[in-house]
């Protein structure tokens, strides 16, 4: 296959956030009289600020008013913002610096596709804001993932096509954003949710693109 460019999800992909923001989530439910359990985070991941306090209201079985949605959303947003404010070049996952480095220097293109709207700070927080060519984040798409909008407009804002453009993500809700994008869809880390993808690796520890493109071509030519 060609690869022009790569696409990385940000929370659990390029940074470990993902546990952060399971934390502030399972403090919320705590605070509205119910929980959160690692299942249950499983099927947030990857999905927006609301989308997720929604998708706890409704196994909380309850109704907040918008006013109320709003206020809740602030609060775990204010938790969330307190535990990465330490956050810095060292917390990248590893490899996944080098990984964009080596993909520039060979000329692929790079984009950050993050549902996060605490996106730009983040990349900030760990110096890696200069190492895309495009980033697209939470606040800039009207449907978040399963919704492929985030991964079009990175690979628009690219110049890129889709079908040339591999997708790192580590969340069911990205994996399928991808897949409905038609992007080749990378799955990251150990989750069961990652089935979907077209390839799963445990990280982007020393991992090379041409050997990512060698088995790629060999998953096309069993088909
Ligand atoms: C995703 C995370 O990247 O962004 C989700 O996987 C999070 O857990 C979502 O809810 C929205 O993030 P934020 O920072 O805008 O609240
Ligand atoms: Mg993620």
């Amino acid at each position: 296959m060609q690869i022009d460019a790569c696409i990385f999800d940000l929370d659990g992909v390029i940074v470990d956030t993902a546990d952060f923001h399971f934390i502030a989530w399972q403090k919320l439910a705590r605070a509205l009289g119910s929980d959160l359990s690692e299942e249950q985070n499983e099927l947030l991941k990857g999905v927006s600020r609301r989308g997720s306090l929604e998708r706890i209201l409704k196994w909380a079985g309850k109704e907040l008013t918008e006013e109320e949605i709003q206020h809740w959303m602030a609060v775990k947003n204010n938790w969330y913002l307190d535990m990465v404010s330490g956050m810095g070049p060292d917390d990248v996952l590893p490899g996944a610096r080098s990984f964009v480095e080596r993909l520039r220097t060979k000329g692929y293109k790079t984009a950050i596709g993050s549902s996060s709207k605490n996106t730009p700070g983040i990349l900030k927080l760990v110096e890696m804001d200069d190492q895309f060519d495009a980033i697209v984040d939470g606040s800039m798409v009207k449907k978040g993932k399963p919704n492929p909008e985030t991964f079009l407009l990175g690979a628009e804002l690219m110049h890129v096509l889709p079908a040339n453009t591999i997708v790192f993500e580590d969340a069911l809700s990205g994996i399928k954003a991808a897949k409905a994008g038609g992007f080749v869809v990378i799955g990251v880390g150990d989750s069961p949710q990652l089935e979907g993808a077209d390839l799963i690796i445990d990280s982007l520890k020393e991992i090379r693109i041409e050997e990512i493109r060698k088995q790629l071509d060999q998953l096309a030519s069993k088909v």
